[in-house]
Order: structure tokens, then sequence, then C-alpha cells
């Protein structure tokens, strides 16, 4: 409790000005909605794949259809899912702060948008939209309402494959996405991390970054996490349960 004291002095201490607070979510953001976490998802039935050989390129031009059905199983339980109570939180706070939060997520599924965060910084992109696998020559180009239906949808014309719009191994983040979370993380006088492993960069990077440019770093994860070390205060805890208390009324010192 005394540490949860000491972030919620650090988040009130931050002021109010525009982009004082800036929180990197991760999968355990939405583990409370029921989405599994990115290495739990790998469970049941797709335990046998190892997580290249379902997102990314190389996996899906070899097996689409095993690709594209993992997806598929995977957004349902998104639009199955509903925000929780800390995607609530970090909603309700950037509405009583305009400006004041800035939320970068790795997240692919959509509950920071839904919960009110419309302006979220995706990192890895959006498991509900699609794209093209590759850069139609034709002009006009394949156009996704014209796609052919399949497992996955086609192009008709050229034959070109609809994919998920999430980044894969491998893959560039989205250079706008990232320019503007590094950019958060410059400015930030707190970050809030929550619900991540760090295990993937350069999404992880953002922690140091932050720190290195004087921001106070704050923790949240039931479990150690390889960026541990870049916290100045660790809360042992769930985005649910933890979120509401840090968030809550918190009046900053303005
Ligand atoms: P991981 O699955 O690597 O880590 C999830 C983290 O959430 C772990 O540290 C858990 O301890 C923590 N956790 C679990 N339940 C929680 C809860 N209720 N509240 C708070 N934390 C909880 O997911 P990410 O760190 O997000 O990339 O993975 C980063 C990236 O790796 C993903 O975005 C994905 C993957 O490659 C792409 O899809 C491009």
């Amino acid at each position: 409790m005394q540490q949860l004291q000491a972030a919620r002095a650090i988040l009130q201490a931050a002021g109010g000005r525009p982009g004082a607070l800036c929180v990197l979510t991760g999968a355990g953001m939405s583990a409370e909605s029921g989405i599994p976490t990115f290495r739990d998802a790998l469970s049941g039935l797709w335990a046998r794949f190892d997580p290249a050989e379902l997102a990314s390129e190389e996996g899906f031009r070899a097996h689409p259809q095993r690709v594209w059905d993992w997806y598929a199983e995977r957004r349902e339980g998104v639009r199955r899912a509903q925000p929780n109570a800390g995607h609530h939180a970090l909603a309700d706070h950037a509405r009583r702060w305009p400006g004041r939060l800035v939320l970068v997520t790795q997240n692919v599924d959509d509950l920071h948008q839904r919960a009110g965060n419309a302006d979220a910084i995706r990192l890895h992109g959006d498991i509900l939209a699609d794209r093209w696998l590759q850069t139609c020559p034709r002009r006009p180009a394949c156009s996704t309402p014209d796609a052919r239906p399949g497992r996955p949808p086609h192009c008709g014309v050229c034959g070109n494959l609809l994919r998920p719009g999430v980044v894969w191994f491998g893959e560039e983040l989205p250079p706008s996405a990232l320019a503007a979370a590094r950019s958060a993380a410059e400015a930030c006088t707190v970050m809030l991390v929550v619900g991540t492993s760090g295990a993937v960069w350069p999404a992880a990077g953002l922690v140091g970054q932050a720190r290195q440019h004087g921001a106070k770093v704050i923790i949240v994860n039931p479990a150690a996490s390889e960026i541990d070390d870049e916290a100045h205060w660790v809360l042992r805890g769930t985005a649910a349960q933890a979120l509401p208390l840090l968030l809550d009324d918190t009046v900053p010192g303005v």
C-alpha cells in the first residue's frame, strides 16, 4: 500500500500540462477482459506452433489459411471482450484532464478505443483491420471491399491476399506511431507502464528513454518484467485493480 501511495503522489505532482503523463500498455492491460496475453494466446490448439509461424509474413505465406484462422479466432475474442476497469480508469482520467495523458499501446485490440481513448498511439497495429499482403501493381489497385471471400480473402484479379493489419515479427513499426510514442516518452514527467513483459523492442525501449529524459517511471504488473529495473516504483498488481486506485480523483498538482 505504501508503494501505491508513493506512486499516487508522483502522479499528482506531475502537474496538469499536456503530455505530463505517458502511459505505455501491453497485453496484460486486456487480460482481465478475457483476452489472453500474447504469450498465453498460443494455447490450446495453437500451442504446437511457434509464434513466428503465426505472427510473421513468412508464416502467412507458407500457411495463409492457418494464420488467417488464428487471427479470426483472436478477432472473435476481441469482439466478445469488454474494456475493464483499467481501461475505463485511463479513459476517465483523459476526459477529466484533456491533453495530460498520452496513451501508447502495444495492444492490437480495440479496448482502449472502446473505453474512450480514441487517440491511443497503436505501435503494433489493429487486429480488426485488414490490409493487402503486397502492393498491387494495377491501377486502380486492389480495393479491400472488393476482396473475394476466403480464408484469407483475396483479389479476384491479381490474386493478392488480405492479411491482418498488425505488425508481424521482423516488420517495422508504423514510423509515425513510433515517432509520436518517442516524443511522448521524452516529454512526459511520469511514465506509467502497465501489463507488459518488456520483451519486445522498440516498444520496451520507450521506458528507458522516458527515464533518461528525467521522467519518473511506475510499473504495474503482477509479475516481474524485463524492464522492472527501469522503474522508480513497481506495483505488484493488475491493471483493473491498480489503475482506478492510481488515477481516480488524482488531481494534478497544478
Ligand atoms: P506479453 O504476453 O509478453 O506480457 C504480458 C505481461 O502482462 C506480462 O508481464 C504479465 O505479467 C502481465 N500481466 C498479466 N496479467 C496482467 C494483468 N491483469 N494486469 C497487468 N499485467 C498483467 O505481452 P506484451 O508485453 O504486450 O507484438 O508483448 C509485447 C508484444 O510481444 C506484443 O505486442 C506482441 C508480441 O510480439 C506484436 O504483436 C507485434
